[in-house]
């Protein structure tokens, strides 16, 4: 059997895994990739098998020489088999990694990174935007490499359910002012406030915001708003129905909210999910970034913080739109 291109090169240590930026898909005799890019491959016929069967095997990083006894074993035969095996080099389908590396290779930095890490306190507030947090927060913490903590408020709990933010994010996820869980025995919201070292508010809702900017401190989100040292970065990301995101009594209290040092996150222009038509459902309020830019915004505005920007009036950041209102 010939090696494949680009494998008969490669070095000791050198492994070919799937690439996470594709989906794969099979039934009635087919077997189908989309890329994240909007590439489509598929196969059909004996090559759906063998396609499948590499795909199965790049589960996990498998070295190269493992991958030459694989193609060789290869029912429909070597030769069919590293011609599937080239394409899928050449289509991206397989991502060449040294194990060492595999997390960054991945795209995965991973919060359990030695070093230094941020803390980062996620406030979920009860905007519909809510339902999609679980994505925002894997990609803060793949991204930033951050320990996560969530602070939800009670409607927040009506969009997301805290016993699956807590599983998936291997730590508590707090509501209750009063319930000291996990807090040292201390109020949760000095607690929380002190720890983190940075707080953010995603998505906020035009009632948290009011709250926010009035001191109106009677629930763990704005208490421990309220609470946090004034070093820490603040970062809030409005979330809302474009009337309420126009209303004075809000424009107001993101001003206040600005005036404190507090960052925002400047809405963007989404679409509310099922409105009866685009030109209905287009509007200006919804969460201003998608959850794979989130993290860029929070490591910027960190070091505009760093940089001795804080508590006083800052520009708004612009991270794009998404879908919500
Ligand atoms: C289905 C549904 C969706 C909502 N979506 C939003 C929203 O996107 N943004 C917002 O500001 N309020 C929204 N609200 C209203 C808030 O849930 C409500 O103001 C609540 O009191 C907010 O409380 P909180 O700020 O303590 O989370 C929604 C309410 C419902 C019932």
């Amino acid at each position: 059997m010939r090696m494949p291109k680009g494998l008969e090169h490669s070095q000791d240590g050198t492994h070919y895994t799937r690439n996470p930026s594709f989906a794969c898909f099979h039934g009635n005799g087919m077997i189908g990739f989309i890329g994240t890019e909007g590439q489509r491959y598929s196969y059909s016929g004996p090559e759906a098998a063998v396609a499948e069967g590499i795909w199965k095997a790049a589960s996990e990083p498998v070295p190269v020489a493992a991958w030459a006894d694989l193609l060789e074993r290869c029912e429909t035969g070597p030769d069919a088999a590293v011609g599937i095996f080239e394409a899928f080099l050449e289509r991206g389908l397989l991502l060449k990694v040294q194990t060492a590396n595999l997390n960054e290779a991945l795209g995965v930095a991973g919060g359990n990174t030695p070093g230094p890490r941020l803390r980062l306190l996620v406030c979920v507030t009860g905007a519909v935007a809510a339902v999609c947090i679980a994505e925002y927060l894997r990609e803060l913490w793949s991204q930033l490499s951050a320990q996560i903590r969530v602070v939800l408020t009670r409607a927040a709990t009506e969009m997301v359910n805290p016993a699956g933010l807590s599983y998936l994010l291997k730590a508590p996820c707090h509501v209750d002012m009063f319930e000291a869980t996990g807090c040292d025995g201390r109020p949760p919201h000095i607690y929380l406030a002190e720890w983190a070292s940075c707080v953010l508010v995603v998505p906020a809702t035009a009632n948290s915001i009011v709250r926010i900017a009035s001191g109106t401190f009677n629930d763990l989100v704005s208490l421990t708003v309220g609470a946090t040292p004034a070093q820490t970065p603040v970062i809030i990301a409005p979330s809302m129905n474009w009337r309420m995101f126009q209303s004075e009594v809000l424009q107001k209290s993101l001003q206040v909210c600005r005036e404190n040092g507090y960052w925002i996150i400047e809405a963007g222009y989404g679409c509310e999910i099922g409105a009866q038509n685009a030109a209905e459902g287009f509007s200006v309020g919804a969460l201003g970034c998608r959850h794979n830019v989130l993290p860029q915004l929070v490591k910027q505005i960190l070091q505009w913080h760093r940089g001795g920007r804080a508590r006083r009036a800052v520009p708004s950041i612009d991270g794009g739109s998404s879908v919500g209102g």
